[in-house]
């Protein structure tokens, strides 16, 4: 363990079960930064009470027992019962030299692991895939990322919207328009037209209304010819979502598919179950569950409908028997649904309904994870000129014409220039969703999110880059910092700040990923560029006259920097380009 934050804690706890008793050392030591030390614990003032003792008391008491040490180079008890704790130099160089060394800089498995199931991406075949699913999709996927680097199991759920009457008019609709061409339709990208067509033969041609409501029953009932018709449809569509992952280069397989679809077979038995368990209930018709604490306008009592009247089921009755497959079968200890703020309440009835019939059992945790709507530049719900809904591929394929033209003028060939910028307007969408947290609105600007400068993607390239082309210029291999690193020398203030910055990459990617916040990450990547920026103006690398032993262990210092840029990018899943 190098990270002084989790050294800091354990060596704190250590202390309190030494001054106080074991029955102490389990409590949190509370470590911030702070801004007259390095860090501060507060534990003291938590404690006091407990010990019926003057904070100040306990902090000096904690301070004594952690003594002084090769850590420390000043313990100091301040405020009305703060301890402050300054590091010394040579034991941050030590844990810097030890964490160049370690493939995992520092990062280590979470004990035992966990299983994490991330519901993510899941857009509706029957409909759109719009804006919002983009940012699910790259929320959620690096979720992932970030959960398996900390030694997690982690199984993707893409829950599509793959069932549902709907799908007897699309059917329908594809028979009308010819197999062949619909499906070469579909894996292009038309599916919302599609739909719209079928949906307007529907509501105008009383023929095919009553064809669509056939085929939904057959469907239903299983037909094989309906079925094979089905399964055509879907694959083209997924075809389609495949080449929108493939471009954002997100992790999602057709192994992770987990669609409405899947759930069909199970959804009378889950009725039947919550029934007889007395969970669910009829009401005027329906069958619903009544999950405690969650009432209506009126103070009415509000229901998860399980099965309508009509003897249908529906979202809601998908996600109870999903819930209980997340947990019996994938044996989940923790469930991520990333998905739009307006079905929270659905997940919070979902997890109530599940707590309440004992599927969902304490020691698994279900979270929504709440994402908020991106917006155009009027603060309205994001659309073109012409007020439709935005396509994807669009919007991706603009941020990376507008990255090209961003680097039109530096010299480089068609083929670099192509890659780099779609490194740099891929890199720039995902950015920008990942960058502010998960749940706020936001106005997708392209401008804003192409800028080369502030918390962007760009810039996150940008800094990446700027590294390895110190190493070009010296003719080194950053790898070579890392086999057999030099011995590390703080002298100045932003070599010893950059040196603490990048030990703290483990707690803050146990932070981010507890807290199921990327932006958390970007944060720190940005507040690590921008010490990089002040400590290579301030602290000559390659300058001539700069003494070997001081040059060497500033390169060390920047070869660390950029293992921590680009660990933290990739469990972003931003591209790092080559060259910029
Ligand atoms: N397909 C849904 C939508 O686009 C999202 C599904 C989220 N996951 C779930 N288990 N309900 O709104």
């Amino acid at each position: 363990m190098t990270d002084p934050q989790l050294v800091l804690a354990e060596r704190v706890q250590q202390a309190l079960g030494a001054a106080f008793g074991e029955e102490y050392a389990g409590a949190d030591p509370l470590i911030r930064p702070s801004q007259f030390a390095d860090y501060q614990a507060n534990v003291a003032l938590s404690l006091a009470k407990r010990l019926r003792r003057a904070p100040r008391e306990v902090a000096q008491a904690i301070a004594d027992a952690l003594g002084s040490g090769e850590m420390f180079a000043k313990v100091e008890v301040s405020g009305p019962g703060f301890i402050n704790i300054t590091l010394d130099d040579r034991w941050i160089a030590e844990q810097a030299g030890q964490v160049l060394t370690d493939p995992r800089a520092g990062v280590g498995f979470t004990t035992p692991p966990r299983t994490v199931v991330i519901d993510y991406s899941a857009p509706n075949a029957a409909k759109e895939m719009h804006v919002g699913h983009l940012r699910t999709t790259i929320v959620g996927d690096s979720l992932a990322r970030l959960s398996a680097h900390l030694g997690n199991r982690v199984i993707r759920q893409n829950h599509l919207g793959d069932w549902g009457t709907p799908f007897g008019m699309l059917i329908e609709y594809l028979l009308d328009s010819g197999e062949a061409t619909s499906l070469a339709r579909l894996e292009n990208g038309e599916g919302n037209e599609f739909y719209q067509e079928a949906r307007s033969k529907f509501d105008g041609d009383d023929d095919f209304k009553e064809r669509a409501r056939r085929r939904v029953a057959t469907l239903q009932a299983g037909d094989s010819e309906t079925l094979r018709l089905w399964h055509l449809f879907m694959d083209a569509t997924v075809r389609y979502f495949n080449k929108i992952y493939s471009i954002l280069g997100v992790t999602l397989t057709d192994d992770d598919i987990a669609g409405e679809s899947i759930y069909n077979p199970l959804l009378a038995e889950t009725c039947d179950d919550l029934e007889q368990a007395g969970v669910a209930v009829m009401s005027e018709g329906a069958l619903c569950v009544f999950p405690p604490g969650f009432t209506g306008s009126d103070d009415k009592p509000l229901p998860l409908i399980i099965r309508k009247s009509d003897g249908g089921y529906g979202y809601a009755t998908t996600d109870m028997a999903a819930i209980r497959y997340r947990v019996r079968d994938l044996k989940a200890d923790r469930i991520l649904y990333v998905v739009g703020n307006e079905q929270s309440l659905h997940f919070q009835m979902v997890f109530a309904a599940a707590r309440h019939a004992g599927w969902l059992p304490e020691d698994v945790s279900a979270e929504h994870i709440v994402i908020g709507m991106m917006l155009g530049s009027d603060g309205r719900r994001f659309r073109t000129r012409s007020g439709q809904s935005i396509k994807l591929i669009d919007l991706l394929n603009e941020a990376v014409d507008r990255a090209d033209a961003a680097i039109a003028d530096r010299g480089y060939d068609d083929a670099t220039r192509a890659e780099i910028a779609r490194a740099v307007g891929i890199g720039a969408v995902k950015y920008a969703d990942l960058s502010v947290s998960h749940d706020s609105e936001y106005i997708l600007d392209f401008d804003r999110m192409l800028s080369f400068t502030g918390n962007t993607g760009p810039y996150m390239q940008y800094a990446t880059a700027r590294i390895r082309s110190i190493f070009r210029k010296a003719e080194l291999d950053p790898a070579s910092f890392t086999s057999a690193p030099p011995p590390l020398s703080l002298g100045t203030p932003a070599e010893r700040a950059l040196a603490l910055q990048l030990l703290e990459f483990p707690t803050v990617l146990e932070t981010a990923a507890a807290a199921a916040e990327p932006h958390r990450l970007c944060a720190y990547l940005y507040e690590t560029a921008s010490t990089f920026t002040t400590f290579y103006e301030s602290c000559p690398i390659l300058k001539p006259g700069t003494d070997p032993q001081t040059r060497a262990s500033r390169l060390a210092l920047s070869a660390l920097t950029l293992t921590t840029l680009q660990t933290g990018l990739t469990l972003l899943g931003v591209p790092i380009p080559a060259r910029m």
